[in-house]
């Protein structure tokens, strides 16, 4: 097989710049497939020959099989034209999802590797290979490394991560995936093999392709290495999916581009960051202050804890805690800043900004599709949460919705109470034009402002406790 290392290589580059962007930023309704890259041998096989039935052979079997299984090798035919092939999807992907990506890769590699008697294509979640000759049970490292060109890293947690999941994964049958998601650390990894390979042959192929990342892209803020036979990957934002909610849990920053000119100001940050931190858990889980960093510059601030922490000030006071930190980290010196976590935010600005709308805002879709009914009527719940959560001292309303006997829709709107009754309204109602336009039909969506937070799932993501607060509500008609 054509063997190809791409190391920086650039168009790759450019690809996956942009699939990143898709998913950091905006909409991804379903999880669509596209192909990162195909390698094909030259060595070609006749049209109508047994070899070509084979072939035709084994991709509906693959096919087939992708609906019970996420990962499986597989041969066709008697020698000396028999096929082997093989599949995997990563070991977070839904059945559903990793059907389609084997289907679309069936479809694709038949495309791009036409009459080529080996080939494999990548995805993001999915691998497909074939061969005339019998590969089983070797492990083919001729992959590649990609990197996320957007961000640089001087640490060394991602390596130490991924180096302990190429010892686990190839000890976690049948799978031989092996994922860590360190949500406070922004960290979030994953390494796998393909089922023919031994436990042994798993933990060569991963520790070379370690080596080789290690040997041109640790310095990203995001690479990957994807070779026939196993895969490693770390991202700073999750990719991750199915880890029972892991993956819906999130920290997401926002840096305004201005430094401080004086490291004397940008010094004042943490001490206004401690006092939010120390004040709003007491204060029902939301404080905004101001502190004067030197003569002529103010700092202002404030923190607001997710609606069902406000009677829990150990939770809330260590959501804070993780976002000073990871504000200061994220944002260093920034003159304005917001780091949301999944149970708070943080802002801070050099202008006064109470009682304003922010507009600094993050729209987060969910990646599994669900129907034109349960997106109505979760819109539906939505749209009295809001009007009722503008009429609530507290700013905040939740609520469920149930779709079916197996689904449910669970939301929670809340705005930051220096604002009005109407700009809470104002927030809320942008926040929900954006996820309608942009999260359609998805089986979650966030909407993250310096003002206020709309978020939909599929699972009790807060404290059910919080819907009985909202009388006003009949939650549970459909
Ligand atoms: C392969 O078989 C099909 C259908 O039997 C036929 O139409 C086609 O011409 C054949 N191709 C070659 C290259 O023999
Ligand atoms: C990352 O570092 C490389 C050189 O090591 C540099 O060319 C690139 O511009 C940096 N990227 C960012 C986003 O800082
Ligand atoms: C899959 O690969 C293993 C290991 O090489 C081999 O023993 C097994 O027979 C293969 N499975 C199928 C269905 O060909
Ligand atoms: C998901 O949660 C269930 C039950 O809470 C547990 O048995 C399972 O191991 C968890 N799976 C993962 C991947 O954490």
């Amino acid at each position: 097989m054509a063997s190809l290392l791409l190391h920086h290589n650039k168009p790759l580059c450019a690809l996956f710049f942009l699939l990143f962007m898709i998913y950091h930023d905006t909409a991804m309704a379903i999880l669509t497939f596209k192909p990162i890259k195909a390698n094909c041998a030259s060595t070609k096989y006749t049209e109508n020959s047994t070899f070509s039935t084979n072939l035709k052979d084994l991709f509906s079997i693959l096919k087939a099989k992708s609906s019970s299984s996420i990962s499986i090798n597989q041969t066709s035919g008697k020698a000396p034209d028999t096929t082997f092939g093989l599949y995997f999807c990563t070991g977070d992907l839904s059945q559903d999802n990793c059907q389609a990506c084997i289907e679309t890769a069936i479809t694709d590699i038949t495309e791009s590797c036409r009459s080529s008697k080996q080939g494999v294509i990548w995805y993001d979640y999915c691998e497909l290979r074939y061969s005339d000759t019998n590969f089983f049970g070797v492990p083919d490292t001729n992959g590649f490394s990609m990197i996320n060109p957007n961000g640089n890293t001087s640490s060394s947690r991602p390596v130490e991560v991924v180096s302990q999941l190429v010892k686990e994964a190839p000890l976690v049958h049948p799978l031989m995936f092996k994922t860590q998601a360190l949500i406070s650390e922004s960290l979030y990894a994953l390494a796998q093999c393909s089922s023919d390979l031994t436990s042994q042959g798993c933990s060569d192929c991963l520790t070379t392709i370690l080596a080789n990342i290690k040997a041109c892209c640790t310095g990203a803020k995001g690479w990957r290495y994807l070779a026939p036979s196993c895969w490693i990957r770390y991202e700073a934002t999750p990719f991750l999916q199915n880890l029972n909610g892991t993956s819906t849990q999130i920290t997401q920053s926002y840096c305004s581009s201005n430094d401080f000119p004086s490291n004397s100001v940008a010094n004042a940050i943490p001490s206004l960051l401690s006092m939010l931190t120390q004040k709003a858990p007491a204060m029902a889980g939301f404080y905004y202050t101001s502190v004067r960093a030197n003569k002529n510059i103010n700092l202002y601030g404030l923190a607001l804890c997710r609606g069902d922490l406000q009677n829990k000030e150990d939770d809330c006071q260590s959501c804070l805690k993780d976002a000073s930190e990871s504000i200061v980290e994220d944002c260093p010196k920034k003159t304005q800043a917001i780091e949301w976590y999944e149970k708070c935010f943080v802002r801070y600005s050099n202008q006064r900004f109470f009682g304003a709308v922010n507009g600094d805002s993050r729209t987060l879709c969910g990646l599994e599709q669900v129907s034109a009914d349960a997106d109505e009527a979760t819109e539906k719940l939505a749209m009295s949460l809001i009007n009722d959560a503008v009429n609530n001292p507290m700013f905040v309303r939740a609520g469920k919705v149930v779709i079916s006997n197996s689904l449910s829709s669970y939301v929670l709107v809340q705005c930051t109470r220096d604002l009005s009754g109407q700009g809470c309204r104002q927030c809320l109602q942008t926040g929900m034009d954006k996820v309608s336009s942009e999260c359609k039909l998805t089986n979650g969506w966030r909407y993250l402002s310096g003002s206020c937070t709309l978020r939909y799932e599929t699972f009790a993501f807060f404290d059910t406790a919080l819907i009985s607060t909202t009388p006003a509500l009949q939650p549970n008609s459909a």
